[in-house]
């Protein structure tokens, strides 16, 4: 099957796959698209989600299975408020999320953009008290040799360890009821990245099902660092790696307002 059936009696040849496609591999012959290297094709799904007509159809993203984009989206108010209003969550309820409501939050994380439309991402789910706190400590651990071997990170470290060696306080995990990492194969170079657009997503999703979320700096520094301790206490998969970790759990609280930001810096170079 070609990777592309157009039906000529709708095309109008406006040229929008043509232009949209990240790839470059269409082009506008006589009687509508063509492509011209069909390996080239990422599965993206644009050339077919752009058509104003519906004449194309990819094999790969079948015109069948993409849904018609909504018309009654919340407006733009709306969804800046909701931006701002966005916290890390660090003050978690004992109670473990729901895996209904976990699903929820991991799919979502499906639709955020990832370098070549690689996607990919393959998740695992704590939710052992005994082994977040072992990951914490192990964290710990990390930190210790970190600053002992001078890092970069000596003076920030130093200040966290002293909250969790000496005050007890739980300033790497937040005894936060789950943690997610996310994993990738080890040859995707873009996996952190990636996975930093998906937990964005995962941030911004997570109040409409209940849920808060911060991004464990801490522990996804130190797995991404390769530190075998801590990977020990994971079982990655083979041939993956860690790529980035999220807390999650149900708010204690709520927040009342929504903190200003440094002021937009910015210039245009001609
Ligand atoms: C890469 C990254 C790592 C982070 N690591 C942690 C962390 O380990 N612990 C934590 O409590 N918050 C962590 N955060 C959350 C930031 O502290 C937080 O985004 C910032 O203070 C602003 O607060 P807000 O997200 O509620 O707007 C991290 C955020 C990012 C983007």
């Amino acid at each position: 099957m070609d990777l592309l059936t157009v039906d000529h009696n709708k095309c109008i040849k406006c040229g929008l796959c043509v232009e949209a496609c990240p790839s470059c591999i269409l082009n506008m012959g006589t009687d509508g698209p063509e492509c011209n290297f069909d390996r080239g094709c990422m599965s993206c799904g644009h050339c077919v989600a752009i058509c104003p007509v519906g004449a194309l159809d990819n094999k790969y993203t079948p015109l069948a299975e993409q849904l018609p984009v909504p018309t009654n989206l919340p407006s733009q108010e709306d969804i800046y408020n909701w931006m701002r209003a966005r916290r890390s969550i660090r003050l978690f309820k004992k109670e473990t999320p729901k895996e209904a409501d976990v699903v929820k939050l991991l799919d979502i994380c499906r639709y955020a953009p990832t370098a070549g439309n690689s996607q990919g991402m393959y998740y695992l789910v704590l939710t052992d008290p005994n082994k977040i706190k072992a990951i914490a400590d192990a964290v710990a651990d990390w930190m210790e040799l970190e600053v002992a071997a001078g890092s970069n990170n000596k003076r920030y470290f130093t200040v966290v360890l002293k909250a969790y060696r000496e005050r007890k306080q739980d300033i790497i995990a937040r005894n936060a009821p789950m943690l997610i990492f996310a994993t990738v194969r080890r040859l995707n170079v873009t996996g952190v990245s990636n996975a930093e657009q998906c937990f964005a997503y995962a941030d911004l999703f997570a109040p409409t099902i209940g849920l808060g979320t911060t991004i464990a700096g801490f522990i996804q520094s130190c797995a991404i660092a390769g530190y075998q301790p801590l990977l020990d206490l994971l079982n990655v998969p083979d041939k993956h790696k860690v790529v980035g970790t999220l807390m999650v759990g149900y708010p204690k609280a709520k927040y009342q307002r929504m903190p200003e930001r440094q002021h937009l810096k910015y210039e245009y170079i001609d």
